[in-house]
């Protein structure tokens, strides 16, 4: 071994024995006739001490070390005269006898503290050096606590873990595949899994009842702060259940995480909310519960013939924001040119302000007079001192979506209502069973093909679509989307009338999904089941921003990892096995 104890380790009560430690050099500085050396590893940092007149020539060699050399010392403990209360091991210090320089190194790209000088993109091409940056390693440290407590309680459960291949057909999750070619059968591809979701279910035809896989997953989509192209998902399916007993169970892995991991309790079951509420109040399926500023529609209690963007409107919805009618011109325009962003989709925005005296203010005071301002107030239960924001629009989800980005930035930016340590978990339920695309004309499966019907919708499959709702279920913790699921079709002929509304052929069906189709009549029993991500779990408890933070080796916002610079291109003899041909894109 090089060392006898780690840098985090020693205490006050060491003091006098001989120890030998290895690690990186963090910093070091020279006073008078004395040098100090911090030494770090992944447990922490102790103070070297190197003294002129004790040992001159070993004083020499620790004055020409470099930050991040690797070094081995062996010394004695002494108690510090100048305490450091700010780290554990700062009540004492190595005396040193004997400094081995195990190796140099470079001078790094940005300094290893907790607060870095480096870029984003600097620090990513020298993740291994970021690595070594407490915070980044503590994330790391979190996961893996995380997944030893998701392991932990699953196996107590009697949830066996499987591992699903990697190289296997397309699955149907509604994301591109990343596809791989196959040397031994030319011009023929394997995709990597969106999920291991086919697998699962066959495990479950295998009388495996309850399975899970912390499993790795691929999906070539547009990625933001909570999307990698590669993740990891917590995968689990279960037979012989309903959604009930689902929820039950990752309800309390959820609570046995917080516990676990934050020492927080949730004392009360999570709330359950239909999908069509979560849109109707919150605009979005995956609603923000940390503050309120709730959806009122305004549609009903609005006067015709005034105003003829309200006139046409088919939804116009209000958001009420407590003590903001003092809100200036300026803040009122920037919220304005927010609402007008492509992405969030808002032609113009309206806005009354509800003043002291109980009088009222607004941008469309012109068309409306006081009356009618105080019916939308008292249809928004403002008080004096608050200021309603309105948005309307012809297609309602998209005003709705709109809305929710407002109510959001206001409470983001403007109120500072979403308090990282606060969590407000629950579980959108119902979901529509389909979603109808305004591009392709028709509808797809929301959550995907294998979802169960609620059996009392059934009836509306053929007649109307639109009014199916399905047995699926989102996890949702502060406007983040944790984990999803569904109770499957088990029924050969159901399955069959789904690809139907979905507009697959017979023929199709079969080609993608005929292995399964064909498990399925031997013994399918009732299942369902859900999937975590688990970069977002671990994200969530540690408070971070980006899913990145928390992901050893992650992808940047183009899918590249600017490390090994992968995607790269591959060589022509490598193409001609694989019998591949390159075209460029068109410019
Ligand atoms: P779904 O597609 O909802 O369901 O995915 C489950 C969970 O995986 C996480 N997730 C992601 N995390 C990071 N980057 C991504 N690109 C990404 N995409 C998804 C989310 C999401 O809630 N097979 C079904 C589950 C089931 O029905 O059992 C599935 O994959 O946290």
């Amino acid at each position: 071994m090089y060392r006898t104890h780690t840098c985090g380790e020693l205490r006050i009560s060491d003091v006098d024995n001989k120890v030998t430690l290895a690690g990186w050099v963090q910093r070091s500085r020279k006073m008078g006739g004395m040098t100090f050396v911090d030494i770090r590893d992944r447990y922490g940092i102790t103070q070297l001490v190197f003294n002129q007149d004790i040992n001159g020539e070993l004083c020499e060699k620790a004055n020409k070390l470099g930050r991040e050399w690797v070094i081995q010392v062996k010394g004695k403990v002494l108690a510090r005269s100048n305490k450091n209360s700010k780290i554990p091991t700062g009540d004492i210090e190595i005396l040193v006898d004997e400094l081995n320089i195990l190796n140099s190194s470079e001078t790094p790209p940005f300094t290893i503290e907790d607060e870095s000088d480096g870029g984003d993109d600097l620090r990513m091409k020298f993740r291994y050096l970021d690595l070594r940056r407490t915070p980044v390693r503590q994330n790391l440290e979190m996961r893996h606590k995380m997944t030893i407590a998701i392991r932990n309680y699953l196996d107590k459960q009697g949830f066996i873990e499987v591992e699903t291949p990697i190289l296997i057909g397309s699955t149907p999750e509604g994301a591109r595949d990343f596809v791989v070619p196959s040397r031994m059968n030319p011009n023929e591809f394997y995709a990597l899994p969106q999920s291991p979701q086919l697998y699962k279910q066959l495990l479950m035809v295998a009388g495996f009842d309850r399975y899970f896989q912390i499993a790795k997953c691929f999906r070539d989509e547009d990625l933001r702060a909570d999307r990698q192209p590669e993740f990891t998902q917590i995968d689990c399916e279960m037979s012989f259940v309903e959604q009930n007993d689902i929820l039950g169970i990752f309800e309390g892995m959820a609570k046995y995480l917080f516990k676990e991991i934050r020492g927080i309790e949730f004392k009360d079951d999570f709330i359950r909310m239909t999908w069509h509420e979560a849109m109707k109040k919150y605009g979005s399926d995956k609603p923000d519960l940390r503050f309120g500023m709730t959806f009122v529609e305004l549609k009903d209690c609005t006067e015709t013939g005034k105003f003829t963007v309200f006139d046409s409107a088919k939804y116009i919805g209000a958001i009420c924001v407590p003590r903001c009618a003092d809100f200036t011109r300026k803040q009122i325009d920037q919220l304005t040119e927010f609402v007008k962003r492509p992405q969030v989709g808002a032609k113009g925005m309206v806005y009354v302000r509800c003043e002291a005296d109980g009088s009222y203010k607004s941008s469309v005071d012109k068309f409306y007079d006081q009356t009618q301002l105080k019916t939308w107030a008292e249809a928004c239960k403002a008080n004096p001192g608050d200021l309603i924001l309105i948005l309307s629009g012809e297609n309602i989800i998209k005003t709705q979506k709109a809305l929710c980005e407002l109510r959001l930035e206001m409470g983001t930016t403007r109120l500072g209502l979403r308090n990282k340590d606060v969590f407000a978990p629950l579980w959108v339920v119902d979901f529509p069973m389909f979603e109808w695309d305004e591009e392709a004309q028709r509808f797809f499966a929301m959550h995907h093909p294998f979802t169960s019907p609620k059996l009392e919708d059934v009836q509306y499959l053929e007649s109307d679509p639109g009014a199916v709702r399905a047995n699926a279920y989102d996890m949702v913790i502060n406007g983040v989307e944790l984990g999803g699921g569904s109770i499957r079709i088990h029924d050969h002929e159901l399955q069959e009338r789904i690809f139907k509304s979905l507009g697959f052929t017979p023929e199709r069906a079969e080609k993608q999904f005929g292995f399964l189709m064909n498990a399925f009549k031997f013994g399918a029993p009732p299942h369902g089941g859900l999937a975590f991500g688990l970069d977002r779990f671990v994200s969530m408890l540690a408070g971070l921003d980006s899913i990145r933070d928390c992901i050893a080796f992650p992808k940047n916002n183009s899918g590249r990892d600017v490390m090994s610079d992968a995607p790269s291109q591959i060589d022509d003899e490598q193409l001609e096995e694989l019998y591949l041909e390159l075209k460029q894109p068109d410019k």
